[in-house]
């Protein structure tokens, strides 16, 4: 059936290759609209492999991805990235926002009216004409979340939206992140921040060395995750799991 909604995005049997090293493992899975997925795991899990295939920046090396079949949408013009890291474009704010509405073919009167509300709702009014090069990295980030909304996103993918934040920042970013998910986008995001995990997820993926252990609504997974290594996770252990199995239970009887 041709609908205009590009979710479900379903993955099938997925696995990332890098020079005869799987860095993404087999993974088959689905995201309906709705709820919001946090996918978590420790440094070099895969998390932003996966968020980049899931996005189409990077292809799998075998297994499919892939959107419902729309009509009259193609599945890249209804999805938007931001990364941990902001990528401003050196003009103003207002013009960046403008350069990725012109990406997408929208026409200049309804450009004009989407900056000024997403700069409205974004708190970035003020800063509209200045470079945006010259923002702090908080409103950098906040102006990037501004850039996506813009292009009205049915998929949002976040990649450690927040990383290199303080709480302040932390807090607005979350916000604009809460504002956009109310508008009807779905978020997918990776953190490494549990507490950001359990305030913006209804359910958990835990990855680790790119394959998903469990995916879990998020009021269980915090309160009692099934597999053992997001348990040692949430614990904030997991690092003891790469001692081996010995040594692991030499540093619990320690710390006991
Ligand atoms: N282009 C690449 N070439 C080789 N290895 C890569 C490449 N990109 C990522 N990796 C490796 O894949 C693993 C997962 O990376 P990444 O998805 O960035 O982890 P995470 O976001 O969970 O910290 C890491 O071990 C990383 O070194
Ligand atoms: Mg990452």
């Amino acid at each position: 059936m041709v609908s205009t909604s590009i979710l479900p995005l379903q993955l099938d049997n997925v696995s990332f290759e890098v020079r005869g090293v799987r860095l993404i493992k087999d993974m088959s899975l689905s995201f309906p609209a709705g709820p919001r997925t946090a996918i978590i795991g420790p440094n070099g899990a895969g998390k932003s492999l996966f968020l980049r295939l899931c996005h189409g920046l990077l292809k799998p090396t075998s297994g499919v991805i892939s959107w419902a079949t729309t009509e009259d949408l193609n599945p890249s013009d209804a999805q938007a990235m931001v990364f941990q890291r902001p990528v401003m474009l050196r003009r103003s704010v207002a013009a960046n926002i403008d350069y990725a509405l012109k990406l997408r073919r929208i026409e200049r009167s309804e450009r004009i009216h989407r900056i000024d509300q997403v700069l409205g709702r974004a708190g970035l009014h003020r800063l509209k004409s200045q470079p945006a090069r010259t923002l702090s990295f908080g409103e950098q980030q906040k102006l990037a979340l501004a850039r996506a909304w813009a292009l009205k996103p049915q998929i949002l993918f976040l990649d450690e939206p927040t990383a290199s934040l303080d709480p302040a920042a932390t807090h607005a970013v979350e916000e604009i992140i809460d504002a956009i998910h109310a508008e009807g986008a779905h978020i997918i995001l990776t953190t490494h921040d549990l507490g950001q995990a359990r305030r913006l997820s209804d359910e958990v993926i835990f990855l680790h060395r790119g394959r998903m252990l469990e995916r879990t609504p998020s009021p269980e997974f915090f309160t009692q995750p099934r597999n053992d290594l997001a348990q040692a996770f949430v614990r904030g252990e997991l690092l003891w799991w790469n001692l081996g199995k010995d040594n692991r239970k030499n540093k619990l009887k320690q710390s006991n």
